[in-house]
């Protein structure tokens, strides 16, 4: 199959966003921007065009797919019933980077294939105008896993992804990088209580200012074991590098970095990913993920797929406070490390 590209810069071209929409019209995969990460979408009405999704990722079948949208009228075609809460947070959050966990109206307009046998369906709304436009100009919703292979780190650039999905997907709208460089903040409503089932930029901290209770589900920061969990994409290996990775913490910089330059000497040809503030404190090679933790979510992906293109046996990672922002990168390292960490 060849993949058509179509690059839209910062000024939004309608007609390149129309013929796009033509391939989710016709039931094929187009690869799209959003604020978090790309997504490969493809009708979320269309069991078939569905089902090549998982196809194109290799992904199981168990794990459901997110379902995009552009207004609150699709909200209501998919979902049986928006509680209080929800509302509330639809209000403050939307469009944004925060899915959804909502009871499914009927099979027959999203099925099984996209919620993986459950009866609840994820629904977010896009704040990125290339994916609110694709949806508007498609006029169906678009159900969408992030850009990449299952198993490795979501795509952030084209470039990242192109070896990955070129030739599996009709088209891929290039629109340079995405903004938060981490997936959406997932969230599932029950009895009253606003469960976060993964972090994102969307923080506990957001969510607890509207005067909402709000709990971490305990898989955040846990290996998941084969039991049933809530988010069935926690129990997947993901966002991990072919290289051993290793994260390590001390709320002190000094004691952090103090631990990491003895085992740059104990291992040897070393990568270490840090804070840009730390780059020269190293005694082995280093790269740099910047300095706040917006500017080190936005990266972190890209990087993941760099130190794999770099000379190197071992990737040792600066870990970061788990507060804001901070819990969502912590939770894509321990995956991405398998769960090697070290707190000093
Ligand atoms: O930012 C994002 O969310 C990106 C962009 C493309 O929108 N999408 C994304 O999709 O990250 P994906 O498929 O890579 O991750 C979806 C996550 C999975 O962990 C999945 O298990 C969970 O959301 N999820 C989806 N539907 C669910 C449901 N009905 N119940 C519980 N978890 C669900
Ligand atoms: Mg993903």
């Amino acid at each position: 199959m060849e993949t058509k590209y179509i690059n839209i810069d910062k000024d939004i071209d309608i007609e390149k966003i129309k013929e796009a929409s033509e391939y989710i019209k016709q039931g094929k995969l187009v690869v799209f921007p959003t604020e978090t990460v790309y997504g490969i979408g493809a009708d979320a009405t269309n069991e078939y065009a569905v089902k090549r999704i998982f196809e194109a990722k290799g992904r199981k079948s168990d794990n459901p797919l997110i379902v995009h949208i552009s207004n609150i009228d699709m909200l209501r075609t998919i979902v049986s019933d928006i509680g209080k809460v929800e509302q509330n947070l639809i209000e403050k959050f939307w469009p944004g980077p925060l899915t959804i966990i909502f009871n499914r109206k009927d099979e027959k307009i999203i099925s099984n294939i996209v919620t993986g046998g459950l009866d609840t369906v994820g629904v977010r709304m896009p704040n990125n105008i290339i994916a609110l436009n694709l949806i508007k100009e498609s006029n169906k919703p678009i159900a969408a896993p992030s850009a990449n292979i299952s198993g490795r780190p979501s795509g952030t650039i084209i470039s990242d992804i192109k070896n990955e999905l070129d030739g599996k997907v009709e088209c891929i709208i290039d629109s340079g990088a995405t903004e938060v460089g981490v997936e959406s903040t997932v969230v599932r409503v029950i009895n009253g209580i606003v469960n976060i089932l993964r972090p994102g930029k969307i923080t506990k901290e957001d969510i607890e200012s509207l005067g909402l209770e709000v709990q971490f589900d305990k898989h955040i920061f846990e290996k998941v074991s084969e039991e049933k969990v809530m988010s069935p994409g926690m129990k997947y290996r993901h966002y991990a590098p072919n290289k051993r990775c290793i994260m390590i913490y001390s709320e002190d910089d000094n004691k952090m970095i103090e631990k990491i330059n003895e085992m740059c000497m104990e291992y040897k040809n070393v990568i270490v990913l840090c804070n840009s503030k730390n780059k020269e404190k190293y005694l082995c090679n280093t790269i740099e993920l910047g300095y706040t933790l917006d500017e080190i979510a936005q990266n972190i992906f890209r990087v993941l797929r760099q130190v794999d293109r770099m000379n190197g046996d071992i990737v040792l990672i600066e870990g970061v406070k788990k507060a804001g922002i901070g819990v969502a990168i912590f939770n894509r390292l321990i995956r991405a490390c398998e769960y090697n960490y070290i707190e000093i």
